[in-house]
């Protein structure tokens, strides 16, 4: 009998949800949960080489996320800002690509600048390709996209003959990314919220009801070992 190769997911996406309430339980501002949870990025990252995940996205702020008070909109922009600072160095000595997806405009401009700054110091590297998704929303990314796609075909750079998936995915702020095997989501709740829905379409999916802050990489370790023990058909039938 032929060994079964044992194959883990290349690309891990993790919508990082459960800050606020994990804040809240301990009688803090929900900004500490989101503090708590920053810290959590960096060990997810650390432990994803050693269990031969290759690309980990994560979704950091939503376009529905402006939603919130103004207090917490500002807590989680000077938060990014710093975390980015603070992680420049590792992330550079690691090895890691960092890109960021979703729509800059309306991101402070010295954020966005660090946002730039950090994906081109890294853009040559090949170790973890670290994604982060801030001011991310799957329709917002679709039809920033689909208007991309139309202004190059009426600018006659595009014959619309010719699109088909790939040229669709191309247009996505993904466009140079695999899609994700598995999309993990934390706290319980079982749903997408906007996020990859183009790239999620076969995704493999668990729900964990652990709180962002409480996930360990222990945790996260003993999925991405488990994904291995699940089939994936992509519509197909067994042969
Ligand atoms: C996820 O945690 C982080 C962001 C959406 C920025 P939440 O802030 O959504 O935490 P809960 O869901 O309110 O507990
Ligand atoms: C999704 O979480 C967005 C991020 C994790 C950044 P939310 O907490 O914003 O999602 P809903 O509102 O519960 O659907
Ligand atoms: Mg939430």
């Amino acid at each position: 009998m032929k060994d079964t190769p044992i194959t883990g997911p290349e690309h891990v996406a993790i919508i990082m949800d459960g800050n606020g309430r994990w804040a809240t339980a301990r009688g803090r501002p929900r900004l500490f949960g989101h503090q708590a949870g920053a810290k959590r990025v960096r060990q997810i990252a650390e432990v994803c080489p050693k269990l031969g995940v290759k690309y980990l996205t994560v979704f950091a702020f939503s376009t529905e996320n402006w939603k919130r008070t103004q207090d917490e909109v500002a807590g989680l922009m000077s938060l990014f800002k710093r975390y980015i600072q603070s992680e420049t160095r590792e992330l550079i000595a690691r090895g890691a690509r960092v890109r960021f997806i979703g729509d800059r405009v309306r991101l402070d401009p010295g954020l966005v600048e660090l946002m730039g700054q950090l994906e081109r110091l890294t853009e040559g590297n090949d170790g973890l390709h670290l994604t982060v998704a801030l001011n991310y929303g799957g329709r917002d990314e679709l039809v920033r996209a689909s208007k991309r796609l139309a202004r190059d075909v009426a600018a006659g750079r595009l014959d619309v003959d010719t699109v088909d998936e790939e040229t669709q995915a191309s247009y996505l702020d993904t466009g140079d990314l695999p899609d994700p095997d598995l999309v993990i989501r934390t706290s319980g709740e079982a749903r997408i919220s906007n996020f990859l829905l183009w790239q999620s379409a076969y995704s493999e999916y668990e729900f964990v009801d652990t709180l962002w802050p409480d996930f360990t990489p222990e945790i996260f370790a003993g999925i991405v070992r488990n994904f291995a023990a699940r089939e994936r058909r992509f519509g197909a039938v067994k042969a």
